[in-house]
């Protein structure tokens, strides 16, 4: 295996095609893929991060509402409301080295993509509260074909109708939707101890005071409806669009915040495809997912 860096051991830089031979960049850490930041050290290092008692991570699939989870919940842990530019960089567990988030106040707020055998032992060990936020595979498939199309480090230019067999067949950053969301089933199942509050991206949109209350309770804090709506107002796509001054990156990331548009993206054909993969590989499953509104 060829090595790019010295700090970066058993990784290589992989261009993986699409079924049209267009490429997006992906880092191969250990044979698993993760987008290619400049400053990370691939998946190996994150095992042995110490974590707090009171440590909070938010753990989805990309393209799943992280950002938006991520602001909500920072500012009911703060109490108060945050207007700043602040997205994942810090926080983001696989984008750089422990020293970025081994000094923040605490209760740290954290977060990451990788699946439980990545993240840090400790997560387990000293029951890490974790809040994961899980959205229908349609809209993030799409999201992440106009993400990718958009952010600089995956530098993908290719079309639609040769992105989704192989997003979906596990072939790109983060693996599969699918073994993804069973992998976290299977943890939650097997570790009936650990704290994990479920949310969907969906239940958010339909009714984010309901949602933020849920989110109130599992963190253990105590917050007005009054303060909760101004959160719902601080963390609309808009306003985070705006606060976000981060160029390239907002552009890609505060896109289109709904519910559905999958339906302007896949044909009928794709659709089909699609649901029989779902049947198949979802059969377990008894988690439901909503894809209109
Ligand atoms: P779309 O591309 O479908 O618009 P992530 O933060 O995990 O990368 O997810 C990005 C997706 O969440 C994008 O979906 C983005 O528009 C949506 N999103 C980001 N901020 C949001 C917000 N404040 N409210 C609703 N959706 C938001």
């Amino acid at each position: 295996m060829m090595c790019d860096d010295f700090d970066r051991p058993l990784t290589h830089v992989v261009g993986v095609p699409d079924d049209g031979g267009d490429t997006i960049t992906c880092l191969n850490s250990n044979g698993f893929l993760i987008p290619n930041f400049p400053n990370t050290r691939g998946i190996p290092g994150i095992r042995s991060a110490k974590m707090r008692d009171d440590d909070i991570i938010l753990c989805t699939y990309p393209k799943s509402g992280t950002h938006w989870v991520l602001e909500i919940i920072r500012e009911l842990a703060a109490g108060e409301i945050i207007e700043d530019d602040v997205m994942m960089d810090q926080t983001f567990l696989e984008m750089g080295p422990e020293e970025r988030y081994a000094d923040l106040q605490s209760p740290r707020i954290l977060n990451s993509h990788l699946l439980m055998k990545h993240l840090p032992e400790d997560v387990i060990n000293k029951k890490v509260k974790v809040i994961s936020v899980l959205r229908n595979p349609k809209d993030v498939a799409v999201s992440f074909y106009n993400f990718a199309k958009k952010v600089p480090y995956l530098k993908y230019k290719g079309e639609w109708k040769n992105v989704l067999h192989p997003f979906f067949e596990g072939k790109f950053i983060y693996g599969s939707w699918m073994d993804y969301v069973s992998d976290w089933e299977e943890v939650k199942k097997t570790n009936p101890d650990l704290p994990v509050l479920t949310l969907f991206y969906e239940d958010l949109k339909q009714d984010q005071m309901r949602e933020m209350r849920r989110m109130c309770e599992f963190l253990g804090v105590e917050r007005t409806d009054d303060f909760l709506s101004r959160i719902r107002d601080n963390t609309t796509l808009t306003a985070m669009g705006t606060l976000k001054t981060k160029g390239d990156i907002t552009r890609a990331v505060f896109r289109k915040g709904g519910v559905g548009d999958w339906k302007n993206w896949f044909t009928v054909a794709q659709n089909e495809w699609f649901d029989q993969l779902y049947q198949e590989k979802m059969a377990d499953c008894h988690l439901q997912f909503k894809y209109t509104l």
